[in-house]
């Protein structure tokens, strides 16, 4: 009763400011606001100590109750009473109780006193309410919507008589005071097609228009979104040779993504696997594995989980395969010209780093007017300019994944003019051979018509001319037999590289290169073996 009593008494303050005086048959006009459900308490004498002998309130000209000093105390059931000092308390106001209270005293020694009393109900805004759906609450009260959904915001009040709503918006470029607004008890917009411009926080904004009472409710409502594309997987060296670094990546998620690496067991069932197993909150993820505890058809697996995809992952994956070089083994080109050694690799996963080398020792190729590198899909295009004697010899295309380095062994032949001339004249050599040759059979021929018709004498013109045709087939087999290099054993069963795969013997080397060539190719036979066991396991 007391704390209801303070109230009251609150209230006549703040409408102290309200009173207005007015002169009429000597009484004083008291406005009053209360707000329904408050105690109201309605003044009438109000100068000094005196106690009224009566009083009786009349509301719009019709009286309500009566009381005085030797009344009764008011029942606890009755809503209205005259208290001590003459003025009416009103518990539980209702609308209803509005109007003009004219109350009428009595003081000792009969004199009257009148006063009136203007009791306006306002109250509120109160139960202020705003929805905004459909939209997830974090556990911080902040909403969540996904981008491009079609967003309703929904708020509502109540005010006594009316009230004013409104919705603004505060994003992070822009604040709109009054979004919309009406002065109904709810208030709804909708945003068809939400975007990250409209994250920001929303704000319903009741006004009672009687007392200028204002409520506000907020609300911040974050856009979420994810973009189209899957999480990228993909690795790079590390400084550290024996180790690689498997990154995966998905940019342009709102908040950032929970990415997990992880491994499937190989297809060969390896002994290794599933040792990786990382999450973190963030668009980029990195694990460094050794490079030893990778082998082929490992599978590496990134995925990617965000609140806007719910239950659905989104994911990219590494099933781990040998890079694979393929190309033209032998090249030849002529003194003077360019020349473009091409060099596919198109199996290795993840994508191989293929790079051109030159010679034994694999010095890097810096590209300039020389060289030039350039990538077309899966073909890596060396091209030499200005051939000279210099380039001819081996080069390398080098290709390395995680798993292994894969070598294409390419030899560039140079032919010079004078190589070229010294074929012609070898060319014209045999050319003379094979002419001399039968214009000497045409003349054995022709000096032994007498004897033609004998058998025994054209089956040994046969015989001679077959001597001379076997004796150029045997010289052919030999160029043959030296310039085939022999291909070395292959050990443990491990499996021979490309560079092995690719060594075919080359019948276009002149007989003097075939010779020089030949020790060369001994060197590259131990080359080999070496780069087998780099990549095997
Ligand atoms: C509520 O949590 C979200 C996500 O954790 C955060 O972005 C937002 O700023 C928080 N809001 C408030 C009002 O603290
Ligand atoms: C990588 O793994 C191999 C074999 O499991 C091990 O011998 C080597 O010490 C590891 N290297 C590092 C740097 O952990
Ligand atoms: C090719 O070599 C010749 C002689 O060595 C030189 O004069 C010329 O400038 C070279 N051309 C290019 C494109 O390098």
């Amino acid at each position: 009763m007391k704390i209801v009593a303070t109230a009251a008494l609150l209230h006549l303050c703040f409408c102290a400011t309200a009173v207005v005086s007015v002169d009429d048959d000597d009484s004083t006009e008291t406005a009053l606001t209360a707000a329904p459900g408050d105690v109201a308490l309605l003044p009438c004498y109000s100068a000094g100590n005196v106690t009224p002998t009566l009083t009786t309130w009349m509301k719009n000209g019709r009286e309500v109750i009566s009381g005085g000093v030797s009344s009764s105390p008011a029942g606890e059931q009755q809503r209205l009473a005259v208290l001590h000092d003459g003025s009416l308390n009103i518990r539980g106001v209702t609308p209803g109780d509005e109007g003009s209270y004219l109350c009428s005293s009595t003081l000792p020694g009969n004199n009257t006193f009148r006063a009136r009393v203007l009791l306006q109900v306002a109250g509120g805004p109160d139960n202020i309410s705003s929805s905004i759906s459909p939209a997830t609450t974090l556990s911080n009260g902040t909403l969540t919507v996904h981008r491009g959904s079609a967003v309703s915001f929904n708020c509502s009040a109540s005010s006594y008589p009316s009230q004013q709503l409104s919705w603004s918006f505060k994003g992070a470029t822009f604040y709109n005071e009054s979004l919309v607004s009406s002065s109904g008890s709810w208030l709804d917009f909708r945003i068809d097609d939400i975007q990250p411009r409209d994250q920001g926080v929303y704000t319903c904004r009741a006004n009672n228009n009687f007392t200028n009472q204002a409520v506000n409710k907020s609300t911040q409502l974050l856009v979420y979104y994810v973009p189209d594309t899957h999480p990228e997987c993909m690795w790079t060296p590390a400084q550290d040779p024996s180790h690689v670094q498997f990154t995966c990546f998905w940019l342009g998620a709102y908040p950032a993504p929970t990415l997990h690496f992880g491994e499937d067991k190989g297809v060969q069932g390896a002994a290794s696997g599933g040792h990786m197993n990382v999450t973190t909150v963030a668009e980029s993820l990195s694990v460094m594995l050794n490079r030893s505890e990778l082998s082929e058809g490992h599978t590496l697996r990134c995925t990617a989980r965000h609140p806007v995809l719910a239950a659905r992952e989104k994911e990219c994956s590494l099933t781990l395969t040998l890079p694979f070089p393929e190309g033209e083994p032998l090249i030849t080109a002529m003194d003077g010209t360019s020349v473009t050694l091409i060099c596919t690799e198109s199996t290795s996963i993840p994508p191989a780093i293929t790079t051109w080398t030159k010679g034994l020792q694999q010095e890097r190729i810096n590209p300039g007017s020389k060289y030039a590198v350039s990538e077309e899909g899966p073909a890596l295009k060396l091209t030499i300019f200005n051939i000279t004697k210099d380039d001819e010899g081996v080069y390398f295309c080098h290709s390395e994944n995680p798993l292994a380095v894969r070598e294409l062994e390419v030899y560039l032949t140079v032919r010079t003019a004078s190589s070229a001339y010294t074929g012609a004249i070898i060319g014209i050599f045999i050319a003379v051979l094979i002419v001399g040759s039968a214009a000497i059979i045409a003349k054995t021929v022709y000096s032994s018509r007498h004897r033609m018709c004998l058998g025994g004498g054209f089956g040994q013109m046969e015989e001679d001319r077959g001597d001379v045709l076997s004796l150029v087939e045997s010289d052919d087999e030999q160029i043959f037999q030296d310039a085939v290099p022999r291909l070395p054993p292959i050990t443990n069963g491990h499996q021979t590289t490309l560079v092995q795969i690719h060594r075919i013997p080359s019948v276009d080397h002149e007989d003097a290169e075939t010779a020089d060539t030949s020790p060369q190719q001994q060197d590259d036979t131990v080359q080999t073996e070496e780069s087998v066991d780099l990549v095997t396991f």
